[in-house]
């Protein structure tokens, strides 16, 4: 298991914990958290030598580290005191975990940053530690430089903030090794399992259909993409429901496509094996079940997966097919590569025949035009309902997870529009990609259902620098702001 998964909470004083390094916490303009004035002492003065001199200023992202005759002292900066946010402290956290990690010290002690003691700050700084634990070294056998991270504790932090973190950030690593496990390991049976495994643990009623079910049940978005594969596609289905019966159940729903090949209309070979990634939006879907399982609270919520792989072959789907989808709408299939709405198609309708949800949730690695707009920084955004809009942005906000939204105007919904099918599944070429694989999986969400769409593909993996990031790694990106517009 590379990642720490647990969390302890120490009193009393942070020289008696046993720790292999101290970090605390430093504010551009000199000052430092609690601790940092007996961490100074500890090291003979270093640290306020350092701040007079200029060379330690406490910006965001910077950290140093002092030695002492029986301590180790990490300073994070923590940047102004007047920008220091949730997101500030996830990312000390996170460095306080790498600086851990490069210096191979077993036991990383943290004392909880600056002044946020709110619950939402112990939990910033639980995620950030965790998720900055996290390596993916399944696959090393024979470097013997690997260390991992075995323990980290706290000093000073909220009791339920952290608790509550620790479950998220656990979570979200399992979501991250799901996706960053190769296609020949990351099946759709093996999403199965793990959903098998989170109803288990949280008292949920998993439902598992495969080839010949769904296609039977009328799934033909699901089984058109999956004919061209023999590694066995499922649709899965988690139901927490432990609040009021009265209660609408919280939707979330995740594009499972094991490895996108494009199909018939293949991609080029160049990044293909970064298609592995393209089951994001279903390991997001079980990150969120996964916290619910922990956490239990009190609410009604459904978690819907369709997973497959996207190959070509003899049996494959091909351009000009058309398909008809759970709720009777036709597709007309212009592009094989434009997979990953043909199998929402059926999720979404599934999710709006057989529930009557307080709102719908959809994540999906669905176009490269959303890396284009707004490259590795943001998740794109479109709905139906700007209430709900507006909750996705306060959460946003909040997790530090951006989003940006683009319009779903009628305008672009005519661009999906097909001459002899309900809808194609391809919009303009060139043209606003990413709104037109709105505009489409918008035609099967049931009237009047809130709904928004999460397009990840940018955001879900891919070159940007976090602290608490892991390189080459997915991000787990999206399961903390859903896990917050759900209310969990
Ligand atoms: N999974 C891809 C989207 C993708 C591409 C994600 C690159 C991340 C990086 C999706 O299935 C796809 O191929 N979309 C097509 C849609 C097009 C054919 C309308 C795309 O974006 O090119
Ligand atoms: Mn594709
Ligand atoms: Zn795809």
């Amino acid at each position: 298991m590379a990642h720490v998964n647990l969390i302890t909470l120490i009193s009393g004083d942070w020289q008696n914990a046993g720790a292999d390094l101290f970090a605390v916490g430093l504010f551009e303009g000199g000052s430092l958290s609690p601790r940092g004035k007996s961490a100074d002492e500890s090291v003979g003065g270093q640290i306020g030598n350092a701040i007079i001199n200029g060379d330690l200023k406490g910006k965001a992202g910077e950290s140093a580290i002092f030695y002492g005759e029986s301590s180790r002292i990490l300073v994070v900066g923590l940047g102004k005191k007047k920008d220091f946010n949730a997101e500030a402290i996830r990312s000390a956290g996170g460095a306080a975990a790498k600086a851990a990690i490069s210096g191979k010290w077993n036991h990383v002690l943290v004392e909880s940053f600056g002044e946020d003691k709110t619950k939402y700050g112990g939990q910033a700084l639980a995620e950030g530690l965790i998720l900055g634990s996290y390596q993916f070294l399944d696959y090393h056998t024979t470097d013997k430089e690997q260390f991992e991270l075995s323990n980290i504790s706290v000093i000073g932090g909220n009791k339920g903030g952290i608790e509550k973190g620790t479950v998220v950030a656990n979570a979200v690593c399992l979501a991250r090794n799901l996706e960053n496990h190769p296609g020949n390991v990351s099946t759709p049976t093996k999403l199965a399992e793990t959903a098998a495994a989170i109803a288990k643990e949280g008292g949920m009623k998993l439902t598992v259909l495969d080839r010949e079910e769904f296609t039977q049940m009328g799934m033909g978005g699901l089984a058109g993409v999956a004919s061209g594969t023999d590694e066995p596609p499922k649709f899965i289905v988690l139901e927490y429901m432990k609040g009021k019966k009265s209660q609408k159940p919280k939707i979330v729903v995740g594009k499972g496509i094991t490895f996108d090949s494009g199909g018939i209309s293949i991609k080029p070979a160049s990044k293909m094996d970064e298609m592995k990634f393209d089951m994001c939006g279903a390991a997001s879907v079980l990150g969120i079940m996964k916290t619910l399982a922990g956490l239990k609270p009190k609410m009604n919520a459904v978690g819907i997966i369709a997973a497959t792989e996207n190959l070509s072959g003899g049996k494959a789907y091909k351009p000009g097919d058309i398909l008809t989808a759970y709720n009777g709408k036709t597709i007309e299939v212009l592009n094989t590569d434009a997979e990953g709405r043909n199998v929402l198609s059926d999720a979404l309708s599934y999710a709006s025949k057989h529930y009557d949800p307080a709102f719908i949730l959809d994540f999906a690695t669905l176009t490269g035009a959303v890396l284009v707009a707004l490259g590795h920084e943001a998740t794109g955004v479109m709905g139906t309902n700007p209430k709900l809009m507006e909750r996705v942005k306060k959460s946003s906000e909040k997790t530090g997870e951006k989003v940006w939204e683009l319009p779903l105007w009628d305008e672009f919904c005519e661009h999906v529009k097909s001459d002899i099918a309900d809808v194609k599944n391809i919009g303009k070429p060139m043209q606003a990609g990413t709104i037109a694989g709105a505009a489409f999986l918008k035609e099967f969400v049931g009237e009047g259902i809130p709904w928004v769409h999460f397009d990840i593909a940018g955001t879900a993996w891919g070159d940007r620098k976090r602290s608490y990031f892991y390189k080459q790694s997915a991000t787990g990106e999206i399961i903390r702001l859903a896990l917050d517009v759900m209310g969990a």
